[in-house]
């Protein structure tokens, strides 16, 4: 269907993947979509209940709901989705600011929202502007209970950092890498102490085609759920042309195949803990 087909490496096979933005799931009609090559069929009960079927031999797969958003597994789960602690406070505005498919790998995806320093050039006047576009010297760690992947102390000027900023400021980052295709990170909210949320979860469809889901837990209690989705959609609007002109479309995990620049040290990291997964889908495996 897509071409030449990859295969498919245990972690993406036993690992939970986004299929489905839980809102838009109605018992009134089920709905379609792919997931490593395979045709899926979501069906809602009326209890809200979700059956996830594999169209090609009818097999139901695990499934299972979290941060609005409909999660399946095509072989068996390797253990439990990544925790978001942020989203049990109450007052914190939790939603799926909705999916837009991109041609492209999960893997690039990843390491375009791990990268400051397109901001200034592809998010102008938003995430960030001429002439501060230096990306200071930051911190990388794998965290030993989770293994998840860590970059900490960034910071950047942003002109817009959020729907709430009525004001430049300094920005400061943290990403976080707690799967293969899923990254968040945690940035300064411009009207709390705490940190907003935001993260990108990869449906991986193909090797090099996702459909990428947008994930929001922020501290905004002014903004409607419009304003606030269509912040967010311009900026993902912004990488996609970006991101579909990367070449090549697979992540290149050889840590001499791109040219590293000091500001590339997270997505150096990240090619490297993919490695040390063993994952090979979406990428080109190191010689
Ligand atoms: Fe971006």
């Amino acid at each position: 269907m897509y071409g030449h087909v990859d295969e498919i490496d245990q972690v993406a096979m036993n690992g939970w993947h986004p299929v489905a933005q839980a809102e838009l799931l109605t018992p009134a009609q089920p709905s379609s979509t792919v997931l490593l090559e395979e045709r899926l069929t979501v069906t809602t009960n009326a209890d809200g209940s979700h059956r996830v079927v594999r169209d090609r031999d009818g097999r139901e797969l695990a499934s299972m709901s979290a941060y609005q958003t409909l999660w399946a597994c095509l072989g068996e789960p390797d253990g439990p989705l990544f925790e978001v602690p942020q989203v049990d406070e109450p007052d914190r505005r939790v939603l799926h600011a909705g999916t837009v498919g991109v041609h492209v790998s999960a893997p690039r995806a990843v390491e375009n929202f791990l990268d400051m320093a397109h901001f200034p050039y592809v998010h102008t006047d938003i995430l960030g502007v001429e002439p501060f576009t230096a990306v200071a010297d930051y911190d990388v760690h794998v965290d030993d209970a989770t293994n998840d992947l860590w970059a900490t102390d960034c910071v950047f000027w942003q002109p817009m950092a959020a729907t709430t900023s009525t004001t430049g400021q300094m920005t400061d980052y943290e990403y976080r890498v707690p799967h293969p295709y899923c990254v968040l990170l945690y940035k300064t909210s411009p009207i709390d102490e705490r940190k907003d949320v935001i993260a990108l979860f990869c449906q991986p469809v193909a090797a090099d085609r996702i459909i990428a889901h947008m994930f929001l837990c922020l501290l905004d209690g002014t903004n409607s759920t419009g304003v606030i989705r269509d912040f967010q959609q311009t900026i993902f609007g912004q990488d996609k042309p970006i991101l579909e002109n990367q070449y090549p479309k697979r992540l290149p995990l050889d840590p001499r195949a791109e040219t590293p620049i000091r500001a590339d040290r997270v997505a150096i990291s990240y090619r490297r803990w993919l490695t040390e997964l063993g994952v090979t889908y979406g990428v080109i495996p190191a010689a």
